[in-house]
């Protein structure tokens, strides 16, 4: 049980954990990960090598202390946690792995003269309840997607159906359950885990789905990475007749129901959710402008299904801006505010969606608000850790 003394001593620990709170994260990663390798599949290495991953828990600790009083203020942070587990597949059982190495940490980074008995308590006992508040919301989303038709709970198994080449760097994987049911379907915009091996190690990605729910298959769209684990393997070692296991669909990443237009916004391999996004857009038949930046056209994926989507609906509009000149497109050039007025339909009552590498999506964030988006009009997802978005 969480006392009044321990709310107080958690809520005095913020500005500590403000000032050192990414080195209390990076001990607890490296203690949890070399003590219990039973959770290291569960987490990219190159997301710990960047430092992305403790600074995304060092934040969510930081928010859940500042508000400890009222957890509902945490607002969407918990919805995030609880998706990014859910399709990675964390399990209540590995719950005290992380409460027990993020107390050593604390008492190991801090030292004895501050984190005291009292104080080691009272993290404890808060970090037993927002384990209890995630482990109950978890459970809830596992046995919402088992009850679905064509749903399931925990790793199923999927065989490669197609491998289609969409650019030079993107290749398509069509992923047919190896036990011939049906699949369920799943909100546009949203992502799968995805486990295998590689070299006798079990590894853990997200991919978003990159294709419109169609009940019997999933499609999903995979950059090479140059030096990456999963992406080189499943571009180089893993034909037709291979098989992968699913985590079911998951995500928050998804089209708020409603007429207003939609900007779909995407720079490379973030093209993916707003596939499914667009084609949805088109059936509800809602205005939508799909904005695309590609570094050239080698590399610039599903151009033909875009277009072919666009020419058949009176609704749907398209920008291509490719940062290098040559092709017939658009725009030339990087993002910026005189390219997205010109992507743009004049009216900015618009929901914006965009997904892109960090650096892009901050520009976006600011460009959108210096053209008039409403904040609370916007929506992005991290193919990665979240982390602050800065313009
Ligand atoms: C919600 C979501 C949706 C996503 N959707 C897609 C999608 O539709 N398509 C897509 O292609 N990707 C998508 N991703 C990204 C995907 O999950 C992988 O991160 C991506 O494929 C790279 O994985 P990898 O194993 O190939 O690379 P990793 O092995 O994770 O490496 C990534 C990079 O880090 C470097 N690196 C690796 N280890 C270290 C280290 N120890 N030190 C320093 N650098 C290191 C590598 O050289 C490489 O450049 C999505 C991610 C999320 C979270
Ligand atoms: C109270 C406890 C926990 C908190 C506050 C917490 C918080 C977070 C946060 C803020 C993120 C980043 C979310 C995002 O990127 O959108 C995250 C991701 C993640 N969490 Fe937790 N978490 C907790 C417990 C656990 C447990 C028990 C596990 C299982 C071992 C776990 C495994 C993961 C994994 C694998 C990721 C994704 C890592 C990546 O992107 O590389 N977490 N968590």
């Amino acid at each position: 049980m969480l006392s009044a003394q321990h709310r107080d001593i958690v809520k005095a620990t913020v500005p500590l954990l403000e000032a050192g709170g990414e080195a209390l994260t990076r001990h607890f990663y490296g203690t949890m990960l070399a003590e219990y390798p039973e959770v290291r599949p569960l987490f990219n290495q190159a997301h710990q090598a960047s430092g992305a991953q403790p600074r995304a828990l060092a934040n969510g600790i930081l928010q859940y202390a500042r508000h400890i009083d009222r957890l509902d203020a945490l607002g969407p942070l918990v919805g995030q946690i609880v998706q990014k587990h859910v399709s990675l597949q964390v399990l209540p059982e590995q719950y005290p792995i992380v409460g027990s190495c993020l107390l050593r940490a604390i008492r190991e980074v801090l030292g004895p003269d501050i984190a005291t008995d009292a104080v080691i308590e009272a993290w404890g006992a808060a970090y037993q309840q927002l384990a209890d508040l995630l482990i109950g919301a978890e459970e809830d989303v596992y046995a919402a997607a088992a009850a679905r038709l064509g749903g399931w709970r925990g790793a199923r198994r999927f065989q490669i159906a197609r491998k289609v080449p969409e650019s030079a760097e993107i290749t398509s994987f069509y992923l047919k359950p190896a036990d011939g049911g049906p699949v369920m379907a799943f909100e546009p915009g949203q992502y799968i885990g995805i486990r295998l091996t590689i070299d006798g190690q079990e590894v853990r990605r997200n991919y978003s789905l990159s294709a419109p729910p169609n009940g019997s298959t999933y499609r999903i769209s995979v950059k090479r990475e140059p030096g990456g684990r999963v992406s080189n393997h499943l571009h180089d070692a893993l034909g037709v007749g291979a098989t992968v296991d699913l985590f079911p669909p998951a995500g928050e990443f998804v089209l708020a129901p409603g007429e207003r237009p939609l900007a779909l916004i995407s720079g490379g391999v973030g093209i993916t959710p707003t596939l499914p996004m667009l084609q949805a857009a088109h059936e509800q038949r809602r205005p939508v402008t799909f904005v695309h930046f590609a570094r050239n056209a080698a590399v610039h994926a599903f151009r033909d299904w875009v277009d072919d989507l666009v020419a058949r609906s009176a609704q749907a509009r398209r920008f291509y801006c490719h940062e290098e000149p040559g092709a017939p497109v658009d725009a030339h050039g990087r993002i910026s505010a005189e390219l997205l007025a010109r992507a743009l339909p004049q009216a900015r009552d618009m929901d914006a969606y965009f997904v892109g590498p960090a650096p892009f999506m901050g520009a976006v964030k600011r460009l959108l608000g210096e053209l008039g988006v409403p904040a609370e009009r916007m929506h992005w997802e991290f193919f990665g850790p979240a982390a602050a978005l800065e313009g």
